[in-house]
């Protein structure tokens, strides 16, 4: 099968094709979503997270995600690979926007970058895209901006923040974006947001009217018991697969029992 590229996705908005995107940070990872068909790998910036262990995705730096974006990239023979652009890689200028753009794009071989926020990145957006990078935004509960939300909670549930963030939306589409992350806001919100814009709306805790959904993968997978909130569904229980493979090795290993007259060497 053909790779699948940004117009691709928008295509499956117009034939009500549902999107499907998980994340990966590394090799082996990208490989398993990528031969699953997923049709977008996302290198969050929650590797600052998953990956790092850090509390929010702050820390994570361009230079870190660029090696997972490369690791990532390596894996995925069909995916379409988006790279989150980390906080303050874009914000400051739209010149160091292009390097940051450019750069995921030359070293890591993303294929598109992500950035987060509405009508105040959008100038800085178009200027991306109007250099041949795809861009795919994010509107929500945006973690970059977790100091100034103060919390986790959903996002747009009063008016006026549910109006500014359909504006945003539009502005999104405007400046030339070819898909919009909506994270953490009321479901209907997320309906009309899907059906006023002409590209895909990719939702995580936005309900089921979007035209794809996202999950970090390590909490799909069941990998995090810490991290559970109502949008997370968990398709497999990996951390007592794992934890239960580790307890066995242990106890073969104490009990001389691994390895085997099979597993060594004359
Ligand atoms: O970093 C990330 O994993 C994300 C998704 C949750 C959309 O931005
Ligand atoms: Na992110």
């Amino acid at each position: 099968a053909s790779r699948i590229t940004t117009r691709t996705v928008v295509e499956m908005k117009h034939r009500a094709e549902k999107i499907s995107m998980l994340t990966a940070y590394d090799y082996t990872m990208a490989k398993i979503v990528d031969q699953a068909g997923i049709e977008i790998i996302l290198v969050g910036d929650s590797a600052s997270n998953v990956m790092a262990g850090h509390e929010t995705t702050l820390p994570i730096t361009l230079d870190q995600m660029i090696y997972h974006t490369l690791c990532v990239v390596r894996g995925a023979e069909r995916s379409l690979v988006v790279a989150d652009l980390p906080f303050m890689s874009y914000q400051v200028t739209d010149t160091g926007a292009l390097k940051s753009a450019g750069r995921m794009m030359k070293e890591a071989g993303a294929h598109a970058v992500k950035l987060e926020g509405g009508a105040y990145i959008a100038s800085t957006i178009k200027k991306i895209v109007d250099a041949g990078i795809p861009v795919m935004g994010h509107l929500g509960l945006t973690p970059q901006s977790i100091y100034k939300f103060g919390t986790y909670k959903v996002r747009a549930t009063e008016e006026e923040e549910a109006r500014q963030l359909l504006d945003d939306a539009r502005k999104l589409e405007e400046a030339g974006c070819f898909a919009v992350v909506l994270e953490k806001i009321p479901y209907k919100l997320a309906e009309q947001v899907t059906a006023e814009l002409s590209v895909p709306t990719i939702g995580i805790g936005a309900g089921n009217a979007c035209d794809g959904q996202v999950l970090v993968t390590h909490d799909m997978l069941g990998l995090n018991k810490d991290f559970s909130p109502r949008f997370l569904r968990r398709y497999a229980d990996l951390h007592t697969v794992m934890t239960d493979a580790f307890h066995k090795y242990k106890s073969d290993v104490k009990k001389g029992l691994f390895p085997d007259t099979k597993e060594q060497y004359e």
